[in-house]
């Protein structure tokens, strides 16, 4: 048994491919973006590159492409993301890199990336001064050099002319070396750039193409059910401080939901990744505008047909990885109604999953219990009556309600702890 927080594990493994999971990350991250929306896969694309112009072997540039697609994993707000992309150096920049460490250095799979990615906005002739390992300099700062040339290029990949810019670009990164980049990534960069080849990779239909390949070349992991957890928390904690609103929510309803299942009498096993669907059922969010999601009073109809893309977007971004596809699946139905009316496939009752019958009743209960800025949170005789009334309306499960009634009181202090 392995215990993190109040959360016990069993021992047992999932085959997880990490490099989908990489890729699932890297899709929510691009969702934070409006504008641009593969800025870290051209990053990742660029660096392997690199990489493999400096001599590095497949493994090394392997975790190049890695990095490069997670080094914003710290970025979760649509500002800071076009202060990122439309100014070359900004005093609040450090921010993102060190909330990006964070994000990864206690999860032992990704671990290696974290230092990369704390250090990726400092510049070469600052980082020499520090006592970072040789390493970890080299690949934090071959990331800021592809980083920067991509904040450059992306106006044009938009536009489609990055072609007619190639010199510019090259001409600007030239004029950075040995101040914001190391002069060997530099020459490196150059030498790689200089061909048509180079750029057309990072246009979108080429990506797809790369990002194929590499979904094809895995990274086989065996996770303990307790890496997958923590996998979870970080795409969680992606989305929570997105919002100030939402912040906690995820974990509310992750703990909610497996109350439930247990109270319900669902196998342990099944428990655990009901929480960890509970965690990410709200993934989608990330595509949301920010005004849209902070927004203190009630929403336009247009504004809420906005938000109803979430779930889906959810099942976009998790359906992909190998080993998540029921999570994938409960996550996307937990604003699915049992008379049909729900979103964003419309099933009937005895079609959605039992597991995300158990995701909607405790996102209910989450919701209903937590203080918003606009009111308090319900307490749990007001949350018994409205579950009541939904089973009744048939928009909630009838047996989930009557569960969701004898763990009433441990899932409120589940909500305020
Ligand atoms: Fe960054
Ligand atoms: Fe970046
Ligand atoms: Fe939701």
């Amino acid at each position: 048994m392995a215990v993190i927080g109040t959360t016990v594990f069993a021992m047992q493994t999932t085959h997880v491919d990490l490099r989908h999971a990489i890729c699932a990350l890297s899709e929510a991250l691009d969702l934070v973006g409006i504008d641009d929306v593969a800025h870290g896969k051209r990053v990742g694309i660029m660096a392997a590159a690199c990489g493999k112009q400096a001599g590095y072997g497949a493994q090394e540039c392997d975790f190049l492409f890695d990095l490069g697609m997670l080094h914003d994993i710290g970025v979760s707000s649509s500002h800071v993301r076009s202060r990122l992309e439309n100014e070359f150096d900004w005093p609040g920049v450090q921010a993102h890199c060190e909330k990006g460490e964070h994000l990864l250095h206690d999860f032992p799979p990704l671990a290696e990336m974290a230092p990369a990615i704390r250090y990726h906005h400092t510049r070469w002739d600052v980082l020499r001064t520090l006592s970072v390992p040789d390493a970890v300099a080299r690949r934090a700062n071959l990331i800021l050099l592809c980083d920067r040339a991509d904040a450059l290029a992306a106006p044009y990949h938009a536009s489609n002319t990055v072609l007619q810019h190639i010199n510019e670009i090259r001409a600007e990164v030239a004029r950075h070396a040995g101040t914001y980049f190391a002069p060997e990534f530099v020459t490196h960069f150059l030498a790689c750039s200089q061909t048509e080849a180079f750029w057309l990779q990072l246009e979108s239909r080429a990506i797809q193409a790369y990002l194929a390949d590499m979904r094809e070349h895995g990274l086989h992991y065996h996770a303990s059910h307790a890496e997958l957890h923590q996998l979870a928390r970080i795409f969680a904690r992606i989305v929570d401080t997105k919002s100030p609103y939402t912040a906690a929510h995820s974990q509310g309803v992750a703990s909610i939901s497996r109350l439930l299942a247990e109270h319900m009498g669902i196998a342990p096993e099944r428990c655990i990744k009901i929480e960890i669907a509970g965690l990410l059922h709200d993934l989608g969010k990330l595509r949301v505008p920010d005004e849209i999601l902070d927004k203190p009073g009630s929403l336009t109809p247009n504004e809420r047909l906005v938000i109803q893309t979430h779930s889906f977007e959810t099942w976009q971004i998790l359906r992909h990885i190998r080993g998540f596809e029921d999570i994938a699946r409960w996550a996307a139905c937990h604003h699915e109604e049992p008379d049909g009316t729900g979103y964003p496939f419309h099933l009937k009752a005895s079609e959605i999953p039992l597991e995300a019958r158990i995701l909607r009743v405790a996102d209910i209960m989450e919701a209903m219990a937590q203080d918003r800025p606009y009111r308090a949170g319900l307490k749990a005789d007001e949350v018994a009556r409205f579950l009541i009334q939904l089973s009744q309306e048939g928009r909630v499960d009838k047996d989930v309600a009557h569960a969701a009634l004898g763990i009433m009181d441990e899932a409120m202090s589940a909500v305020r702890s």
